[in-house]
This record gives structure tokens, C-alpha cells and sequence, in this order.
């Protein structure tokens, strides 16, 4: 058996020994969103040092736990912290978290994030609906022999970002007065900020925010066939916008300040999700 899918399957096991949980919505909770965990109705917590093969998040700021349980009655599983490329795991083991939260059941993900804004008009502390991204400038989790029993050898990522939850999601912000921009997410490995000079190139490629996960997230959920959306929470203007230094402790400040709106947003748009599904 293929050495990726072994591992999920031992991940998958051993999971199930601690839970039967069968979420429906799987969330990622991104730097300041980490708190959105304590507005869930929990059911169950497991840490990811308890499952076995699991590879464990170390980057401050990020717990490293799923969190079942329901939001308004909607069963979901959150990760509480997630695992990034930067940290040294192969991508595989990036996207092991999402595989297996998609075997577990859920059928739609939610991603969030921080990230630096691009677009000229953009603020720190907007919120900004993804509806595409640019994954180019890190190694694809499908690299190697496909895995027939999780998906296709190509899968199609036009709508990556799935036009009618981006719809639902737009429309809730709305409804609840939470401003939403939208734009395209360019992934980078990090850990090091941009450069300016990158910042410029991306800008130039079509990018709004830079940020260092995601979007290998959702190309292992796409390729798994699960409909995927996701908000970013702009936590500061990219490098070079500002003319000041980037500190990761400022992002978090900003991401946290945010943190109220954005899990309002997250909230509501949970319920509505549900009701299309
Ligand atoms: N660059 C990359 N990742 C980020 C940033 C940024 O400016 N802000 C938050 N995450």
C-alpha cells in the first residue's frame, strides 16, 4: 500500500478508538481564530500527539488539537492549530489533518488564515473572502503516485473556492453588517516574511494577500472532492506597504483584533453553510 495513504489509515484508526464523531463541516482555525474553539459546543477535544503518525504543530500562537463538537447544532470538527510547511513536514503531512478529517466525514471545509494584504485598498484587520489562489510557488501534496482511493490523478481546481458557499458567505456578511472584501490568496513556504520585491511580484500576478499555508490545504480537499471556502483575516499590509518592518507579534495583534468580527462571520456562515448541504 502507498506509504501516504498507510499513514492516514493508521491516523484514521487510531482517531477512532478515541472518537466516533461524524462532523459534517471541517474547519481550520487560523492565527485569531484560535479562540473560536471556546464558542463551540465541544463534544470531544483529542490532541494530535494522541493520534498516532500525526505530525504535531509547533508554531506559537497554534494549539495542536481538533475540537469536535457543534455550532448550533451543526457537527463540525475544528483544528485548533494547523501544521505548516515551514516547520519542516513534508506536504504530505501538511494536508494528513484535512485527509483525515474529510475520512471522518465532513464533506465541506472552511479554511481560515492571516495573512498580509496586497491589494492597494486593503486594511489591516479586513476580512477578505478567498475566491481563488496561487499555489505555484510551493510543491503540490499530490507530488508522486496518485492515491486512487482519495482521488484523481488531475483534479480540476476552477472553482476551487466553491461559488455558491462564496455566495452564502457574501451574503451573510451582509445580512450580519461584517465588511467583506474578496480576493485571491498567493501561498509563499516562509517561514522569513516577503520581500518587498516579492510582494511586488505577487501584487503583479494577481495576489491580494500572502500568507505561508492554505492553499495546499485545499488542493488535498479538492482532490478528495470536498467543497471548499475560506476567509482570511488581513492582518497587516505586506512588506514594503508601510515602510515599517513586519513583526509576527503585531500580525497576531491585528489578527486578534479582528478576532471577534471574524468569528461572528465564521459562526453564521456555519448555519447558512448547513442549510445548502
Ligand atoms: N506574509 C506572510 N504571511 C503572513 C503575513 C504576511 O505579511 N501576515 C500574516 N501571515
Amino acid at each position: 500500500m502507498n506509504a501516504i495513504y498507510e499513514k492516514l489509515m493508521q491516523c484514521y484508526d487510531s482517531i477512532r478508538k478515541q472518537t466516533d464523531f461524524q462532523p459534517k463541516i471541517a474547519l481550520v482555525l487560523g492565527s485569531g481564530l484560535g479562540d473560536f474553539a471556546e464558542t463551540i459546543e465541544v463534544a470531544q477535544t483529542v490532541e494530535y500527539s494522541s493520534i498516532e503518525g500525526f505530525p504535531t504543530s509547533t508554531v506559537q500562537g497554534h494549539r495542536g488539537r481538533y475540537v469536535f463538537g457543534y455550532v448550533d447544532s451543526v457537527p463540525i470538527v475544528a483544528m485548533q492549530g494547523r501544521v505548516h510547511y515551514y516547520e519542516g513536514y513534508s506536504m504530505a503531512d501538511v494536508v494528513l489533518p484535512i485527509r483525515l478529517m474529510k475520512r471522518m466525514g465532513a464533506e465541506v471545509l472552511m479554511v481560515t488564515n492571516a495573512s498580509g494584504g496586497i491589494c492597494e485598498q486593503f486594511q489591516a484587520g479586513d476580512l477578505m473572502l478567498i475566491t481563488d489562489q496561487i499555489a505555484s510557488f510551493v510543491p503540490s501534496p499530490l507530488l508522486g503516485p496518485n492515491i486512487d482511493a482519495l482521488g484523481t490523478r488531475f483534479p480540476d481546481m476552477t472553482e476551487a473556492y466553491d461559488v455558491e458557499l462564496r455566495e452564502v458567505i457574501a451574503q451573510t456578511a451582509e445580512r450580519i453588517g461584517v465588511p467583506l472584501r474578496k480576493g485571491v490568496y498567493i501561498q509563499f513556504t516562509g517561514p522569513q516574511f516577503e520581500t518587498p520585491a516579492e510582494i511586488r511580484m505577487a501584487r503583479v500576478l494577481g495576489a491580494d494577500a500572502v500568507g505561508m499555508s492554505t492553499a495546499c490545504e485545499v488542493i488535498a480537499a479538492r482532490h478528495m472532492g470536498m467543497r471548499v471556502c475560506g476567509i482570511s483575516c488581513v492582518s497587516n499590509l505586506a512588506a514594503g506597504m508601510t515602510g515599517k518592518p513586519l513583526l509576527h507579534e503585531e500580525v497576531q495583534q491585528y489578527a486578534d483584533e479582528a478576532a471577534p468580527r471574524f468569528q461572528k462571520l465564521v459562526t453564521e456562515s456555519i448555519i447558512e453553510i448547513n442549510r445548502i448541504l
